[in-house]
């Protein structure tokens, strides 16, 4: 095995960092691309020239032609929106064939999203702001152990008695918890037996069918979602999402060693976006905040909620290295601060009196943190065409360096647009192999 050959990218800040776009970017040299975690509460856009695409479960890696995707066991998959997705990439040309699903993969049911829906309403003014996806129903029956898995899409008698074990329970949840009327066996395999029969044939054993790539010496990127403030175990809490973001989760959500992964690529925004309830200690909700989401486009690709906007935030961006082991950074929208007269970057946060370099440990601390920032000055060039780090006007460079020690993890990729092709490579970058010249 080489170990040079597989690159997790994960999101460094609460999501939506651009990752569809750096997975992108790099996927013309990957032979697979492959999601660990979470479901179409993701959206990842991904651009080039006039085509847009917008990703809820199917890797980034699918636009490029000959890339095997996959679905890892680490994912919650509704089989209904995928078979839609599929479908609309289709029309659109792309080829699918290549697209596989782990076995081990938990179904994301229609009660689900009900659950979903009815928890969020029952919390009222305390409510997560979820994605209303039925991400967090869907993996708690997973750790429940009454979820029904990819696998069982693999037959329709084994489907439908999996559903009759399950079905009962759910049902008596919607209706005696939360009002809802329940759903009627048969019409509810009824309503899944068209995406049983599109998706069956596409469940396979995630685990091998990497393993046999990786032996046989082929690249692999593992595609995060969400990013890390909204993972389970290190993010805000509970204002997260359900499942593991960080970079180990792509060995456990794939059934791989950890050894596989031999660099974790962090894609961190050049200032901070967040979608949903829960503390932002940098974010602004003056004119600074109100122009990065004008000019960054800050609604969610998922729900189009407007994001909540704010400058860059090093504590959260050091904390994300470090729960993630990150080997460097991709950098994007630095184009959307161009014109900005100055532009700040949090460099701690003063809580309580004192300053602290660290992310505090829970969200209560966390609320009473307030960011000690450091101003520099802004750049009034269009950067969107610029395609080496040198040619970055002065005021953008010294913003990036002192993003990059105040991070302490280096800058391999610059974004500076949305297109596959507003990508900066950095010099030295240790991802060189993967960029097409
Ligand atoms: P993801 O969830 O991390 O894949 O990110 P999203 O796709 O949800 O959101 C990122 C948005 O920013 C998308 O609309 C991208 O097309 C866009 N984008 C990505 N990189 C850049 C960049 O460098 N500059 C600009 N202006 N837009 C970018
Ligand atoms: P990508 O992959 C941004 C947020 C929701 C909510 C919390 C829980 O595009 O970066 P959930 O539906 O997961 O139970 O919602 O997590 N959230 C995201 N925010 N980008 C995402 O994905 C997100 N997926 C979930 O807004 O605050
Ligand atoms: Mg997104």
């Amino acid at each position: 095995m080489d170990k040079s050959k597989s690159v997790a990218v994960v999101g460094a800040q609460w999501g939506d960092e651009g990752k569809g776009k750096v997975i992108d970017y790099l996927a013309s040299k990957a032979d697979i691309v492959a999601r660990f975690q979470g479901g179409n509460n993701a959206g990842h856009t991904v651009v080039y020239g006039a085509n847009i695409f917008k990703l809820h479960h199917v890797p980034s890696g699918i636009l490029n032609a000959g890339t095997l995707c996959l679905l890892g066991n680490g994912m919650v998959v509704d089989p209904l929106v995928l078979v839609e997705e599929l479908f609309e990439l289709e029309k659109r040309g792309i080829d699918t064939s290549k697209l596989y699903i782990s076995g081990k993969a938990h179904l994301n049911m229609a009660y689900h999203k009900d659950l979903d829906e009815a928890n969020e309403e029952l919390l009222g003014e305390k409510k997560i702001g979820t994605t209303g996806r039925g991400i967090g129903p869907a993996y708690a029956d997973k750790v429940m152990r009454r979820g029904i898995r990819a696998v069982d899409m693999t037959g329709f008698e084994r489907f439908r008695e999996r559903l009759a074990d399950i079905l009962p329970l759910q049902n008596r949840i919607l209706k005696e918890i939360y009002n809802h009327k329940g759903y009627d066996l048969d019409e509810l395999f009824e309503l899944y037996c068209p995406a049983l029969e599109r998706l069956g044939p596409l469940v396979t054993d995630g685990s091998l069918l990497l393993i046999e790539n990786l032996t046989a010496g082929k690249k692999v990127l593992f595609e995060g979602a969400q990013g890390a403030l909204l993972d389970i175990d290190h993010g805000t809490y509970p204002y997260v999402t359900s499942s593991s973001t960080v970079a180990a989760a792509a060995a456990t959500g794939n059934g791989v060693g950890p050894q596989h992964i031999s660099q974790v690529l962090g894609v961190i925004k050049a200032y901070t976006t967040r979608v949903g309830e829960g503390p932002f200690p940098t974010e602004d909700r003056s004119e600074a905040g109100e122009q990065l989401r004008e000019r960054g486009n800050e609604f969610g690709t998922t729900t189009g909620r407007p994001r909540r906007c704010g400058w860059f935030d090093s504590v959260i961006a050091r904390y994300a290295a470090m729960v993630n082991g990150l080997t460097g950074l991709a950098v994007t929208k630095l184009d959307v601060l161009s014109g900005m007269d100055t532009v700040n970057m949090a460099v701690a946060y003063s809580c309580s009196g004192a300053e602290t370099n660290n992310f505090p440990g829970s969200i209560e601390e966390l609320k009473e943190c307030t960011p000690v920032y450091e101003t520099y000055s802004g750049w009034d060039e269009d950067i969107s065409r610029v395609r080496r780090f040198q040619d970055l006007p002065a005021a953008a460079r010294h913003f990036l360096k002192a993003l990059e020690e105040n991070v302490g993890v280096k800058i391999e990729l610059v974004s500076v647009g949305p297109d596959r092709s507003q990508t900066i490579t950095c010099q030295d970058s240790s991802l060189e192999s993967w960029i097409v010249p």
